[in-house]
């Protein structure tokens, strides 16, 4: 587990290797558009990204900014929802995307602090959209990332907070949680990971343990 190898390993794999997400900017085009990236962060919650791309897709092309959602019905905003569950989601988007015309002047705020106070934003959603949108260093953890920095450490998940503040670049952490998702996704799965085609095999002490996939520690029963 050595900390200041991960971020350039895991960059690296990822500038090769990352996902194209309608969400994300294409390669090289240097643009992140915050209503995509807190609008794509919002519907993955509980929702994954097979259901979420087509549904983003149509979303963006009826409402391209956060403007134009807040100028919508509510009615109209929980039809188009519809499907995707968890409807207090779509409630809190519209009711969001208000509160930037009304209080931000039609701007998302840059700061975590500052997007946390928004309608719907919990910790996960402000600091992804801080480092994804705004480029800013923020410490980003969902359950994917949780596994893949429990297996790194080789320590159970309630104790990761550290090793993903630990690990997490001053450049590019939006790209870099970006790119534990990715790997989370396609090599740290759940059950069996796929070290030998990892970028971080010899930095993770769960591979060293020789059965990375006993991190996390599955609850008792
Ligand atoms: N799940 C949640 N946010 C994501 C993102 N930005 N890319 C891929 N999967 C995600």
């Amino acid at each position: 587990f050595d900390i200041p190898l991960i971020a350039p390993r895991l960059l690296a794999w990822y500038d090769a290797h990352a996902r194209a997400l309608p969400w994300r900017a294409p390669p090289g085009a240097n643009r992140t558009d915050p209503y995509r990236v807190w609008l794509s962060e919002v519907m993955l919650q509980q929702t994954t990204v097979a259901t979420v791309r087509p549904r983003f897709e149509a979303w963006v092309a009826r409402w391209d900014s956060v403007a134009a959602l807040a100028a919508a019905d509510e009615a109209e905003v929980m039809a188009a929802w519809a499907g995707l569950g968890y409807y207090a989601r779509a409630r809190n988007l519209h009711a969001c995307a208000r509160a930037i015309i009304a209080e931000h002047d039609g701007r998302f705020p840059e700061e975590e602090a500052a997007l946390r106070r928004l309608p719907g934003l919990g910790d996960y959603t402000a600091a992804a959209i801080a480092a994804i949108a705004f480029g800013k260093r923020a410490v980003v953890i969902d359950s994917n990332i949780k596994r893949v920095a429990a297996r790194l450490a080789a320590r159970p998940t309630g104790e990761v907070r550290d090793v993903v503040d630990a690990i997490t670049p001053d450049a590019r952490a939006g790209d870099f949680a970006q790119a534990l998702m990715d790997l989370a996704n396609a090599l740290c799965t759940v059950r069996a990971p796929k070290c030998l085609a990892c970028p971080l095999r010899e930095n993770c002490a769960g591979f060293a343990t020789g059965d990375p996939a006993a991190f996390p520690a599955r609850k008792p029963k």
